[in-house]
């Protein structure tokens, strides 16, 4: 099964799309220079903000007809068909696809709001082109909406960017129990929070450290801690010029941290089988 790695946090400007498009793109990298059978990576754009679709492809003119807008709209025949129609590759890699969010996906949250099976949209047309890809990376927007609830039932992992400041347990707690309530309220068993992801960490801050050493000794969230970020300039300059991080600059600090959580989500897909 295609492992779908979902990027979510209610919080906003945490490191969500900067981390779901790197990662994504990572792993791309990684698989082919593994010699995986299959390099392919999807990023799925579920927030009508668009970002992670701007910086891949460098464009923000989706529409009704090329847009995931279009999957979640179509009737539920051809929306996977519909969803492949609206892949593009991104210009950072031919390899790394992109369904293109668009600011239509907005109307589609109340278009779609008491429609039957409205939440199971994203998963159903998924589901049925995931084989064509090693992983799928989705992005949401910062809020529990129906565009996040559906992003949450399409995936298999749930990867939670948090800031230090944020890492109080309580606003950590709700992420992960919203989770939780899709997993088990909503019957979608095979959901499971993945990993933490510190975002934007800065040693030189002793609250950070402080954060971070309590968020390690914590015994739940503790060991779900995938990779501590650090925070860096090199990710403003790279998103300015719609690049990845890794072909700005595969030096800088960011590149590294994330290229080490690259490496830990691409073994654990080779222990899935992929
Ligand atoms: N490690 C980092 N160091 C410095 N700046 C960062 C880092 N990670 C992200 N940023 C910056 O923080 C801002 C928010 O990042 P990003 O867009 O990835 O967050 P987000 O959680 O997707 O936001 P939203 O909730 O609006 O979707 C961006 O300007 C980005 O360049
Ligand atoms: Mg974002």
């Amino acid at each position: 099964m295609t492992r779908a790695f979902v990027f979510t946090n209610h919080k906003g400007g945490v490191g969500k799309s900067t981390s779901a498009t790197n990662i994504a793109l990572g792993m791309v990298s990684l698989l082919r220079h593994s010699k995986a059978p299959n390099h392919r990576v999807l990023i799925v754009d579920t927030d009508s903000q668009g970002h992670a679709t701007l910086v891949t492809t460098g464009r923000r003119d989706f529409g009704p007809q090329d847009s995931l807008y279009a999957a979640l709209m179509a009737e539920r025949e051809q929306a996977a068909q519909t969803l492949l129609g609206c892949i593009v590759a991104s210009q950072w890699d031919a390899d790394l696809h992109v369904a293109p969010a668009s600011p239509l996906l907005e109307g589609a949250e109340r278009e779609l709001m008491g429609v039957a099976g409205a939440p199971y949209r994203l998963a159903d047309a998924l589901s049925r082109i995931a084989n064509q890809y090693a992983a799928i990376v989705i992005d949401t927007r910062p809020s529990f909406s129906l565009l996040t609830e559906m992003a949450l039932l399409a995936a298999t992992d749930a990867i939670v960017p948090v800031e230090p400041r944020y890492l109080e347990t309580v606003g950590l707690t709700s992420v992960i129990q919203k989770i939780n309530d899709i997993r088990d309220g909503w019957r979608h068993p095979t959901l499971r929070v993945s990993g933490l992801l510190v975002t934007k960490m800065n040693g030189r801050i002793r609250g950070h450290n402080h954060l971070l050493a309590q968020l390690k000794a914590h015994p739940l969230l503790g060991p779900l801690l995938l990779g501590v970020i650090p925070a860096n300039e090199a990710v403003s300059y790279a998103h300015r010029n719609h690049q990845s991080l890794f072909s700005y600059d595969p030096r800088a600090s960011a590149s590294k941290a994330y290229a080490q959580v690259v490496a830990s989500l691409v073994r654990y897909l080779a222990k899935e089988g992929v």
